[in-house]
């Protein structure tokens, strides 16, 4: 078997922006935090402008842009709005993300069967001005069908279900949910999909799915954010990062 490619680890940061925001002002500032994970050793930042602003503003995103040498992963809405603030900042991609209960499909992800026709426009405008678009969709075949069918060159397997059966301790549930991420995984790459994942991942939960080999790249936040209340950010990425390492190449990892 060829070895499987490099797995890329995106920092979310937007959980830095939603303890400033409880009093406002300007600490603790997220692009310091995106600072910090790049110097840890982050292949991207990832970032959600929210309709609401309830996480990152305008300005962070004008400020990740200037500051960051990392490429950028601009999560949004497919809105008219954020469509347009996509196209002015030029972030090096952007991960359309449901935001409205009408756009979930049952489980959590964006629901691009049925979305298609809106969904179109999107993708096409994004990916003409460069910018890599990707779609948040559960791990299902008719969902990575649609996502091909739109054009949109990559895809994020959402992780939710995977993680909050690992919270539970649910066995059966793990191993259904992980089935379903490794199948889609699989088909995705076959179909010419890149295939991402994220979602509530944590230290417990990240090694069986970075062991996925068709995987290029996960998004992680909630968790590296929290962790880092209590060792520091650079030592949670650090932590994330050597645990995925060990899951995609074990032999080496143990060698060390
Ligand atoms: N990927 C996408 C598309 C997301 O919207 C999020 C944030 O909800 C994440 C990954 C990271 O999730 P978490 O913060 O739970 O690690």
């Amino acid at each position: 078997m060829s070895e499987p490619s490099a797995l890329r680890l995106g920092v979310n940061i937007d959980h830095v922006a939603t303890v400033r925001n409880a009093r406002g002002g300007d600490v603790p500032d997220p692009v310091r935090a995106a600072l910090i994970a790049e110097h840890a050793g982050a292949d991207g930042i990832t970032a959600h402008l929210r309709e609401d602003r309830r996480h990152i503003t305008d300005s962070d995103i004008s400020r990740l842009m200037s500051q960051l040498t990392l490429p950028l992963n601009l999560e949004m809405a497919a809105t008219e709005e954020m469509l347009s603030i996509a196209l002015r900042h030029q972030p090096h991609a952007a991960c359309i993300v449901p935001e409205r209960r009408e756009e979930r499909t049952t489980e959590g992800g964006l629901d691009a069967v049925a979305g298609h026709n809106h969904l179109q426009r999107f993708v096409s405008e994004l990916g003409g001005a460069d910018i890599r678009v990707s779609l948040f969709i559960e791990p299902d075949k008719s969902q990575l069908d649609a996502a091909k069918r739109l054009g949109a060159p990559v895809v994020e397997l959402h992780t939710g279900a995977y993680c909050d059966a690992a919270i539970a301790d649910d066995g059966a549930g793990v191993e259904h949910h992980l089935r379903r991420l490794t199948e889609a995984a699989q088909y995705g790459a076959s179909i010419g999909l890149e295939v991402h994942a994220g979602h509530g991942l944590t230290y417990d939960s990240v090694k069986p799915v970075a062991a996925i080999p068709e995987l290029a790249e996960l998004n992680i936040g909630h968790f590296l954010v929290g962790e880092a209340i209590f060792v520091g950010l650079q030592a949670s990425v650090l932590r994330m990062r050597a645990l995925m390492d060990e899951a995609r190449h074990p032999m080496s990892t143990a060698a060390q």
